[in-house]
């Protein structure tokens, strides 16, 4: 059976995620909108796509779409969709609203409403009302009025995927793990890449990187996998089919594989380059990793392989002033430029100015640049080449 799913991602690297949910499951009728991917994909596919995504935040399963210009029309659209499919009338559940537009009601009103619509229809089916919790439901659906089209669909991720679990020491300034690896898409990383992370702070890049590596599902880690898709009973099934495949992983991450050490994570501070060992440590790939501090205006003096790929997130500047910046950035680009020709560079800042003005002045060949939000943060991720 083929299901409507949609995926929040990124805002920016919604072509870089849709690539990435190719190749892990055949795609149908993709629609790209800011943030957000819509497709349609077999129904066996979605603890594949959940377990394997290394872009994707959240993913919800389609219930039902409709035209809704005022609450009751919301009310009757969700009373309408059957959501007893895939609520036990024991298991508890939350209406989560949200609305893009003009509307003469709020988002609670929508979740107030849905709510009730939801417990209606379970009543009038004889079955049993089912509780509602709002902190920690079992089952989270989700109501949402885009203008006057309304989607009702089922939280299948609950908390975003970027989320991993293996994260102990947490930089100040740490990259969203799913921009990490789409960066590293951006790339073309491949397992057998040497890989440099000039400025690699908590290690989010390195780390990505070899979970890739060792093909590690980055759902693995903590308490997050128990939380993927098994509440919902319906679809527990499903679950189980791939859970065989987690447990390999697993083994995987604690029996330490043979590998070699390709990633290189480099950084000024020593602080910094403990806790990304911290983190490489916890998520099991620590062995795929040289750690060096050193200073990334003088990476020929520190790295002597000539890495395939160099992804990087330079400080933006909060605490460092602009010509110290731009002092950083030339040099980071020119010494890694004397490593060699055609190496492929692909760093995110939000220091436009900074990139630009660098970009100018040196003769790194920049291929590509794409806005994106890193959080609430507005930046640009570069692509060049030396
Ligand atoms: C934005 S943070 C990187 C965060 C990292 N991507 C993460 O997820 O944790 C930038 C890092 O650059 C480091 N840095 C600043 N100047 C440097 C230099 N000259 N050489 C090497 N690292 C430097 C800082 O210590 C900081 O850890």
């Amino acid at each position: 059976m083929k299901v409507k799913l949609y995926a929040t991602v990124d805002p920016g690297l919604e072509h870089v995620v849709l690539e990435e949910l190719a190749e892990i499951a055949p795609l149908e009728r993709a629609v790209v909108a800011p943030g957000r991917l819509y497709f349609t994909a077999p129904l066996e596919l979605l603890p594949k796509i959940i377990t394997w995504s290394r872009t994707v935040n959240k993913l919800y399963l389609v219930l039902s779409e409709e035209e809704a210009s005022n609450l009751e029309d919301i009310y009757r659209a969700v009373k309408n969709t059957p959501i007893e499919q895939y609520l036990e009338p024991n298991q508890s559940f939350a209406v989560r609203a949200s609305r893009l537009g003009e509307h003469s009601f709020t988002s609670i009103d929508i979740a107030r409403v849905a709510g009730q619509a939801v417990i209606d229809r379970f009543l009038s089916l004889g079955l049993p009302r089912p509780p509602v919790n709002l902190d920690n439901p079992d089952v989270e659906i989700a109501c949402e009025l885009r203008y006057s089209h309304l989607i009702v669909s089922l939280n299948l991720t609950r908390e975003s995927l970027h989320k991993r679990g293996y994260r102990i020491y947490n930089h100040v300034a740490a990259l969203k793990t799913t921009i990490a690896a789409a960066m590293l898409r951006l790339a073309r990383f491949r397992p057998e890449h040497v890989l440099l992370d000039p400025m690699c702070g908590g290690g989010t890049i390195v780390t990505e990187a070899g979970l890739i590596r060792k093909n590690i599902p980055p759902v693995l880690y903590g308490r997050y996998l128990e939380l993927r898709l098994r509440k919902i009973t319906s679809l527990r099934s499903l679950w189980e089919a791939i859970a065989e495949e987690v447990d390999r992983a697993k083994e995987r991450v604690l029996g330490k594989i043979s590998s070699e050490k390709k990633s290189i994570c480099m950084d000024i501070s020593p602080k910094h380059l403990e806790g990304a060992i911290l983190n490489a440590r916890s998520a099991g790939v620590d062995d795929t990793v040289r750690f060096v501090v050193g200073d990334a205006k003088r990476i020929d003096q520190y790295v002597g392989d000539v890495p395939d790929v160099v992804v990087t997130n330079p400080p933006y500047g909060h605490r460092m002033h602009r010509h110290r910046l731009d002092e950083l950035y030339y040099h980071f680009l020119t010494s890694l430029s004397k490593l060699g020709r055609g190496i492929v560079a692909v760093f995110i800042t939000s220091a436009v100015d900074v990139a630009e003005r660098v970009l100018e002045n040196t003769d790194v060949e920049l291929l590509k640049r794409i806005y994106v939000l890193h959080g609430t943060l507005p930046s640009y991720i570069y692509v060049v080449r030396t």
